[in-house]
């Protein structure tokens, strides 16, 4: 069953010369979590917004689970969508225990038994009696969801909440949340603008620009197997080269030479395509077909950054790639590559 469905939604601001969200249909699964990955302003918290009834759309409809709940002249107000929010700013009220704030949207004689389970889940028991400024930033977090958990929630949405704690704490919390979600079985919309994080957590990633969907897939495909430009550079490093597709269907004929490729949609022999190439798909090989001089690195810890100029008959190219951060590489050294075929792929829009 369908958790979410948003369907043709758009949304126009007043003094906004184009639509925020343009057109944008997407369906959740009972029990899925995903994650809307995409730029600052791109409209990921309007999305979220919408479905939580805080902004009503121009156009398009919104059902939860069965409920139509905005469009076709319907307009659940968002206290009775039973949604889950959890929040940059933690919004708890600090005058308020931490029980209290748990137990804000529970009815009063389920309130003892719940507000433990919560307590329980979040792994706070035991804390309950203290006052929010008595928590550090993730537990803090911690009773956050609680609260969004607490009244059974057809759905939560969290938008971008791990931006205020740092980045150890983010990257445990992230997993944390994810876990304590799934435990409960709900169904969760993410949101962020981090590639690691959407990876991290999602089922599936969104990826959203200029309040458009731009391709939907699960981690591995949207990593993989970019569709588009923006996917290819704004998830994760890649290099974007033009060819034609080799006769073989699985290679693409570059002016940096032939390099297999993994993902080549079906198209025809000789069709000129764009090809995304990862900057994880080179490997140092000294018989490799692609010859070059290292003009930068950055070490990186688990890998080499490294910027890599190529020149052809026509043009000297610069390549992004990730070389072992064993390989002793410096700044001037002529080097060569092979490609391997499984982070590359055609994009097809
Ligand atoms: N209430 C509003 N009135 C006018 N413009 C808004 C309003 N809310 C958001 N916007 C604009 O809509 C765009 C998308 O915003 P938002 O959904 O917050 O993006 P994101 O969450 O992806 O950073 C931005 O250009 C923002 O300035
Ligand atoms: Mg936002």
């Amino acid at each position: 069953m369908n958790a979410i469905e948003l369907k043709e939604v758009w949304k126009s601001y007043i003094g906004c010369p184009l639509p925020v969200i343009d057109n944008l249909s997407l369906t959740v699964s009972q029990g899925e979590i995903i994650t809307l990955l995409g730029p600052s302003g791109y409209g990921k918290t309007t999305t979220l917004r919408l479905i939580g009834g805080f902004e009503q759309p121009d156009r398009g409809s919104i059902s939860l689970g069965k409920r139509n709940v905005t469009g076709n002249g319907e307009y659940v107000a968002p206290e009775k969508r039973n949604i889950g929010m959890v929040f940059q700013d933690y919004a708890l009220f600090p005058h308020l225990k931490v029980r209290d704030n748990i137990g804000i949207a529970v009815p009063k004689e389920e309130k003892g038994n719940r507000v433990e389970e919560m307590l329980e889940l979040v792994s706070l028991r035991g804390l309950g009696g203290r006052y929010p400024h008595e928590l550090s930033g993730g537990q803090q977090q911690r009773v956050v969801l609680g609260r969004a958990l607490a009244g059974k929630p057809v759905v939560v949405l969290l938008d971008e909440p791990f931006s205020n704690l740092d980045s150890d704490l983010r990257n445990y919390m992230r997993r944390e949340v994810a876990k304590i979600i799934r435990k409960t079985g709900t169904t969760a919309i993410f949101v962020t603008h981090d590639l690691k994080g959407a990876i991290a957590v999602s089922d599936r990633v969104a990826v959203i620009r200029d309040g458009r969907l731009e391709q939907v897939g699960t981690p591995e495909d949207i990593y993989r197997h970019p569709e588009t430009e923006f996917v290819a550079t704004f998830v994760g490093k890649s290099n974007i080269l033009s060819g034609r597709i080799g006769p073989d269907h699985c290679s693409v004929v570059t002016d940096l030479g032939v390099i297999p490729c993994s993902h080549t949609h079906n198209l025809m022999a000789g069709r000129e395509v764009k090809v995304s190439v990862r900057a994880d798909s080179f490997e140092l090989d000294p018989d490799g077909d692609i010859e070059g001089v290292i003009l930068e690195t950055i070490y990186g810890g688990n890998e080499i950054e490294a910027v890599f100029e190529v020149k052809t008959d026509r043009e000297s190219r610069e390549l992004l790639v990730h070389i072992h951060p064993e390989e002793q590489v410096r700044e001037g050294v002529r080097l060569r590559f092979h490609v391997l075929p499984e982070f590359v792929a055609v994009i097809e829009k």
